[in-house]
């Protein structure tokens, strides 16, 4: 049997009961390392915790070489461990569909992932399109395809849940082309530069999908102990420092209700700034006034 387990989003116990039971039953125990981290925990505190030794599984071994992780378990429980749930804004179809193929039988754990725990900010999970991810700029890449989701979004009045990249077991350019081996250190993206990168596409397209006054929430860490949550401007969030990652933005819908924007006031400092900010937003997509048909005379 192969088990994909959530883990959940920071602590060690945070996984279900049902997916540590299972654990203890698999002969190898792989970590995906590449989507998401578990910010309160550390390889070796999981390994005491099953009981167990864990394999760091990076985005080659999963995407490339899933052999080894599949070998042998058509007759043995191997166990595929992913930090949110397993199909949290993380595909690993693949896998399971790899594992089918080879007549291997697949069981799936869920557990909270940052696609639900969001909604601990007060926007109702209702209320949201479609999510985006934001991938770190390079000098020559800028890729901004999720400009036109969050217009689409923004035009229905939706919440746009935006996910920041995250760098792990990176080669250089110059390394990965003399064939070098040597990684880069991990880089995840913060709220300020994902604002950053959102004012600088908003700025050439000009179409306005957003502005800089375009209510947003900072939503650091969720599920851990230093979670965190603030409340402001594209624009006050591309200067602000949210601390350690991981790190996502909500970008507001035009309909924000009441019971949401009272919470969300709370992690606002200057409240009546971003009353009015939503305030004015709300005004912006407003739908054209209905006007009837004229009819035609005989
Ligand atoms: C590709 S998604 C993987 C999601 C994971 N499988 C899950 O179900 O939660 C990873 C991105 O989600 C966001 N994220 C994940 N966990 C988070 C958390 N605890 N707090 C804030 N953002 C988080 C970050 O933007 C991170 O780069």
């Amino acid at each position: 049997m192969l088990y994909l387990i959530g883990l959940g989003l920071s602590y060690t116990s945070d996984i279900t009961v049902r997916g540590l039971e299972s654990i203890k039953k698999c002969s190898r125990v792989y970590l995906e390392h590449y989507t998401s981290i578990l910010m309160a925990a550390s390889l070796e505190e999981l390994e005491e915790y099953y009981g167990k030794k864990v394999y760091l599984a990076d985005r080659e071994m999963v995407e490339s070489g899933c052999e080894e992780i599949l070998r042998d378990a058509d007759k043995e429980d191997v166990a595929f461990l992913v930090v949110g749930d397993p199909f949290g804004a993380t595909t690993h179809t693949d896998l399971v569909l790899r594992a089918k193929k080879q007549a291997i039988e697949v069981e799936v754990i869920h557990n909270a992932s940052v696609m639900n725990a969001v909604g601990s900010c007060g926007l109702q999970l209702y209320n949201f399109g479609q999510t985006v991810s934001m991938v770190f700029f390079t000098d020559s890449w800028r890729p901004d395809s999720w400009y036109n989701k969050i217009w689409e979004n923004r035009k229905i009045g939706l919440h746009t849940l935006v996910l920041l990249d995250i760098k792990v077991k990176e080669q250089s350019i110059e390394n990965m082309a003399r064939g070098r081996l040597i990684y880069e250190p991990p880089r995840y993206m913060s709220i300020s530069q994902c604002c950053e990168q959102l004012l600088e596409i908003e700025e050439l397209r000009g179409t306005k999908a957003y502005t800089p006054n375009t209510p947003a929430v900072a939503i650091s860490r969720l599920g851990a102990p230093t979670q965190s949550f603030k409340s402001g401007t594209i624009e006050e969030l591309s200067r602000s420092d949210c601390g350690e990652p991981l790190h996502s933005l909500v970008i507001l819908g035009r309909q924000c209700h009441d019971l949401e924007l009272e919470y969300l006031l709370e992690f606002a400092e200057d409240k009546l700034e971003f009353q009015k900010a939503v305030s004015q937003d709300q005004e912006y997509f407003k739908p054209e006034p209905w006007v009837p048909p004229i009819e035609e005379e005989d």
